[in-house]
């Protein structure tokens, strides 16, 4: 092996990522007073939260009436269920307060005619527990993410964070149980670095590529989950994968849900509105999950549009063209671009893609990083903390609602924030590392990037890529699952025979993916395992084999364990079906009515 030499640093705190959460917790942090440095393989305004188009959801009240507690309850029901319901009150108790921090911070929300935020109409938003549609979404025109992430960057350098930027994490530094740090390869110098903290954040986002086709930037290869997986720590809930609407065809980009929030509508061959068919009441705002699975129950029914049948028409043209230039104008422009279609003109082609990932890191709603120990599935993994997509607090359950994950950013990075603000001693000592600490890091590095087959890792990950696509996708059965599993075992024994040609330490991109897709697969590997073994239809997760939710069997989430020949172990862990507040148990609903 080359002769690999570790640089190292100390703070109190290190975030790994810098989307929305890991900025919000890093800045949470030094705000307390923490010395903290974020570690990002992007620079920090790169990240994918940039990608967020519609907007945040807080019940501010501000186009009319609302409450936090309708919000909680459609979160939970959106959950169907599986939603830890002490983590949801958090959420949506916290989110008006969040949202009125990032005004005052400096976020460019779009306004009503009397000044206040902007919220629009979101699917599964409603009134008064289900009565009609709310507009409880603030957005910044369509690029709401774009707007918190670049403020959030700003004020964490106002508040001292230290940034390591294009510094790739690879692996969590534990010592009996205790997270003590993290390794990470600087890629334009080819470095290797050591970061010791009293506590580490993982906020390193969605694993959205391990499918063929994703609304996810590429660097959404869940790199901390796999740390996580590779520390012999479980993955909560894994087989639920959101998959968005209205993904434009053939591309897989982004139409944000706010098109249908501002009253666009879907269509199929014959140009019904079949929405009104699937959900009489919310139509075309009904949750992701019910619209995905309608747009493809009208394909496979042979009513799709285009000249294979293959696809959905999103109609925006009806709307003012004022409108659309005002509150849409980047998916109008990603229209023209990505699919050729002026929108007030003509209907944009779509079809459900994969959007986001409601399992994670398994997490209490201080961020606080969950194992099972014995019994006790609750158990904090000391030094340990994840918020954002890379989390599962589970404050989405089997089914994220729309706009429901950039207040889960920002509330839990706030949370974590706090709690680090709570538990770790500015400047207390550390123990040094050891010389051996790290060496996994270095031995999977080093067998990589000289690894010498016959395979291109981009012809693996195409394989785990239309394996996952093809075998674990909106609809579901245990044979064509089994085949996923099997799928996913081919892609494991083709790592052996893997070929990367670069073997330099400095800008080695075919390193960098060959060890994200080593990130990757074993996300892949749980996902489709733990979709076999749940078998019930819940959120996201549809078996027409067992089409019914079974609460009875399986009100449960999933926890998932994965070796490195990606054999996965699985357990469970009890639903948190009870509230913080005694007093609000009476708004959680037993039936699901669209
Ligand atoms: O449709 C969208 O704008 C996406 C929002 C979200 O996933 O929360």
């Amino acid at each position: 092996m080359a002769d690999y030499k570790w640089i190292d640093h100390t703070y109190d705190v290190v975030v790994v990522g810098a989307g929305g959460s890991g900025l919000r917790a890093a800045l949470g942090a030094s705000q307390a007073g923490l010395k903290t440095a974020c570690i990002t393989k992007v620079f920090p305004t790169r990240s994918h939260t940039v990608a967020a188009q519609g907007g945040i959801s807080a019940s501010l009240g501000n186009m009319g009436e609302d409450d936090w507690r309708w919000h909680m309850y459609d979160t939970v029901k959106g959950s169907d269920w599986l939603g830890d319901q002490d983590a949801i009150e958090y959420l949506c108790r916290q989110a008006p307060a969040a949202v009125y921090e990032l005004e005052h911070w400096g976020v460019p929300f779009s306004r009503t005619e009397d000044g206040k935020i902007y919220q629009r109409a979101f699917g599964g938003m409603t009134r008064n527990f289900g009565e009609g549609p709310v507009q409880r979404t603030c957005a910044a025109a369509d690029r709401t993410g774009h707007a918190i992430l670049h403020t959030l960057y700003g004020q964490s350098v106002r508040h001292e964070t230290e940034f390591f930027i294009e510094y790739f994490a690879l692996d969590l530094i534990m010592e009996d149980g205790v997270c003590r740090g993290i390794t990470a390869w600087k890629l334009d110098d080819g470095t290797l670095h050591r970061f010791r903290a009293q506590t580490v954040v993982l906020a390193t986002g969605g694993y959205g590529r391990a499918y063929f086709s994703a609304t996810s930037a590429h660097t959404c290869t869940g790199d901390g989950n796999a740390m996580v997986l590779r520390a012999g720590l479980p993955l909560q809930d894994m087989e639920f994968v959101q998959f968005h609407p209205t993904g434009i065809y053939g591309a897989g980009c982004l139409i944000t849900e706010g098109a249908r929030g501002e009253g666009g509508y879907l269509t199929n061959s014959e140009g019904e509105r079949f929405m009104e068919r699937y959900a009489p009441s919310a139509k075309d705002l009904a949750s992701r999950d019910v619209v995905s699975r309608s747009m493809t129950m009208e394909i496979r029914e042979g009513r799709g549009v285009g000249p294979n049948k293959d696809h959905i028409h999103l109609h925006l043209d009806h709307l003012d063209p004022a409108v659309l230039h005002e509150r849409l104008p980047g998916i109008s422009e990603s229209a023209r671009v990505f699919s050729g279609v002026d929108v007030t003109k003509a209907p944009i082609p779509v079809l459900p893609t994969v959007h986001y990932n409601m399992g994670g890191i398994p997490t209490n709603y201080h961020g606080e990083v969950l194992t099972k120990v014995g019994d006790n599935a609750d158990t904090v993994v000391p030094g340990l903390m994840a918020v954002g997509e890379a989390a599962c607090v589970s404050v989405h359950g089997a089914n994220r609602l729309g706009s429901n994950s950039l207040i889960d950013l920002v509330v839990f990075g706030r949370a974590a924030g706090l709690r680090l603000g709570e538990t770790v001693t500015p400047g207390a000592s550390q123990p040094e590392f050891k010389p051996e600490e790290g060496q996994i890091s270095l031995d999977r590095l080093d067998k990589y990037r000289h690894a010498s087959g016959g395979t291109p890792t981009a012809k693996l990950r195409l394989q785990m890529q239309r394996g996952m696509q093809n075998n674990c996708a909106v609809f579901r059965t245990g044979e064509v699952l089994n085949e996923g599993v099997e799928a996913m075992r081919e892609v494991y024994k083709g790592m052996a025979d893997i070929g990367v040609s670069d073997r330099s330490m400095v800008w080695n991109t075919d390193l960098m993916e060959t060890l994200e897709l080593d990130n990757l697969l074993c996300q892949a590997a749980v996902t489709v395992n733990g979709a076999v073994n749940r078998e019930e239809s819940r959120g996201a997760h549809a078996r027409e084999d067992f089409p019914d939710r079974n609460d009875e069997t399986w009100m449960k989430h999933t926890l998932a364990w994965c070796d490195d020949k990606g054999d996965v172990k699985i357990d469970y862990r009890p639903v948190h079906d009870y509230t913080m507040s005694k007093d609000i148990e009476y708004i959680v609903p037993k039936a699901r009515v669209y």
